[in-house]
């Protein structure tokens, strides 16, 4: 059964450590970060971004895969369903379709409008006994079309998001997703250290995980970081893989055009990241 990340993430927070979201666009990814997730008793969160749900044939198609998944494949380990950057409209729809977590980006608002709009949406979801992210501060980098600027978020509006009661907290502190620029200076530890100065307990979340050195990864952990966010990475091994294999002609040996071969590779690659990550944030054995 989906549980709300609220949980997991305040262990996490306590413990020390971090759960990783890592995004998810098909069957077969789904299915490589639920397994891994399982294999080493990890707790986990499933991101789908507004793009990617439609992508899968829309918010009620995934609730069906991933609940379908948990059953069938015996995952026992707590699984979050999660809204990656949602807008206003798609938090109410995956409220609906039976997510278990919602993101609400409103970085683009005006403070006074991100509040309001984050009140409303808080109260929504508890309702529901889901989860709700908050951002502030813009994440730099692209991703389906959310285009942000990289900025390091201001810490007094932090708490003023934070005091809203959201669960857990997206600031940005020079992250930015998909791959990092050579001349990228690394990420703001002041500004996150400040940040928690104000927030407390309350879970830190890291965008753009992809990329990030692990010592980064670990500092920023020690200073409350407990989310961190994995897309690109994964469809960097995906893609590797699945080159590997027509390199190596492998479709044109046997039945190796079954679909079920082709995407093998590509399979096992996202697990190996998946299992790298979640040894790297901490959360094995978690669960
Ligand atoms: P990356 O694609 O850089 O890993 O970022 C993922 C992310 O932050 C999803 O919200």
């Amino acid at each position: 059964m989906l549980v709300s990340a609220t949980e997991m993430l305040n262990k996490a927070k306590a413990g020390h450590y971090a759960v990783g979201q890592f995004n998810i666009n098909n069957l077969e990814w789904t299915k490589a970060i639920l397994l891994t997730a399982q294999e080493l008793n990890s707790p986990v969160i499933l991101g789908v971004s507004e793009g990617a749900g439609k992508y899968m044939g829309g918010y009620k198609t995934v609730v069906g895969m991933v609940n379908g998944l948990l059953e069938e494949q015996k995952i026992t380990v707590p699984v979050a369903l999660h809204l990656d950057h949602g807008s206003y409209d798609h938090c109410y729809k995956c409220l609906e379709a039976g997510f278990s977590s919602i993101m609400f980006d409103g970085s683009h608002y005006p403070i006074d409008e991100n509040v309001a709009k984050t009140t409303e949406l808080v109260k929504a979801a508890h309702d529901k006994g889901v989860s709700i992210e908050a951002e502030v501060g813009a994440i730099g980098g692209e991703e389906d079309g959310v285009i942000g600027k990289g900025e390091c978020a201001d810490p007094n509006e932090c708490k003023s998001i934070a005091d809203l009661g959201v669960d857990f907290l997206a600031a940005g502190i020079g992250n930015i997703h998909g791959k990092y620029p050579e001349n990228w200076e690394g990420l703001s530890f002041e500004t996150l250290d400040a940040i928690q100065q104000l927030t407390g307990d309350l879970p830190l979340v890291l965008h753009g995980g992809t990329g990030i050195p692990a010592d980064m990864i670990k500092k920023a952990i020690t200073l409350g970081v407990a989310k961190i966010n994995v897309n690109t990475e994964c469809q960097l091994s995906f893609t590797a893989a699945t080159r590997k294999y027509f390199e190596e002609n492998k479709d044109q040996q046997g039945k190796g055009y079954d679909p079920r071969k082709v995407l093998a590779p590509g399979f096992e690659a996202i697990k190996a990241t998946v299992k790298e990550k979640m040894e790297l944030f901490g959360s094995v054995g978690k669960a």
